[in-house]
């Protein structure tokens, strides 16, 4: 499913903010996204940094967090866990309701034999993102599987799924358009935000896997009719 669904707005997924932008996740999004002929912002602590990273994609843009906020129908946060409520604690002084947040935050920790998930007090990342944001920001979770490598590398070719949480349908259709832009990533509605936790903490069990195989493993669900994906609105979330 690529194209808008009734009732939803096509400008909603024609312009992108990235929070951490310059990352390894948030540079990766923004190079499917802006070759896939999305306008791309991208955002960083450091206006210069973002510039530069948006100078080597098509369109992009690059300016400080906030700045690339603004106006923003979409906005990725995809920074660290450890910086997560540091940066949307920022992000809560500049969103405005209407606006939509997707969280790629994974929690994990490193361990004695490895990166380990967390759980944050608020039951997720993206629970801890609804309990920092003004109410009538939307708030979906997304992408805590795909690697960032695969999504650098324009040569390398994407089949996997994407889980979504969120709390309406209507925004996770919106999410799920922007998600299908990317060839190759097909995106599942997962559940209400409060399920989150689950698809967090496979990022932990995926960046074993892929050490131990030397690859960038994504996940793929199975039995599903096709095209079943978040695309219909009037489901419940
Ligand atoms: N890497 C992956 O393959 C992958 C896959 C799925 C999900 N994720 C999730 O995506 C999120 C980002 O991961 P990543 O690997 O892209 O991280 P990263 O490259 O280490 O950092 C992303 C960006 O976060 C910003 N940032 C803001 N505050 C920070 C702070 N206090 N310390 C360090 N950086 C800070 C930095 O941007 P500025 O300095 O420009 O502000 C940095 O470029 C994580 O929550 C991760 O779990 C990652």
């Amino acid at each position: 499913m690529t194209s808008p669904q009734p009732g939803e707005s096509p400008q909603r997924t024609d312009t992108v903010a990235i929070v951490g932008g310059t990352g390894a996740l948030g540079f990766g999004l923004a190079t499917r996204w802006a070759h896939a002929g999305i306008n791309v912002r991208i955002g960083s602590r450091r206006p210069e940094a973002a510039q530069t990273a948006a100078a080597a994609l098509p369109g992009a843009s690059g300016g400080e967090n906030a700045a690339v906020i603004d106006g923003a129908p979409v906005v990725v946060v995809a920074v660290p866990f450890s910086a997560h409520v540091e940066t949307v604690r920022s992000i809560a002084k500049v969103i405005q309701p209407g606006q939509l947040l997707i969280d790629t935050t994974a929690p994990m920790v490193p361990a004695r034999r490895g990166l380990r998930p967390i759980t944050p007090w608020s039951g997720s990342a993206a629970e801890q993102a609804q309990d920092l944001l003004p109410a009538g920001v939307s708030i979906v979770s997304a992408m805590q599987t795909v690697s960032a490598a695969t999504l650098r590398d324009l040569e390398q070719t994407l089949d996997e799924d994407v889980l979504i949480c969120g709390d309406t349908a209507a925004d996770k259709a919106v999410a799920a358009t922007l998600i299908e832009r990317i060839r190759g990533l097909r995106a599942i509605d997962c559940g209400p935000l409060d399920i989150s936790g689950v698809s967090e903490r496979i990022t932990a069990l995926l960046v074993g896997v892929n050490r131990r195989y030397k690859t960038h493993a994504g996940i793929r669900l199975t039995g599903l009719p096709a095209p079943q994906t978040c695309s219909g609105l009037d489901r419940p979330a």
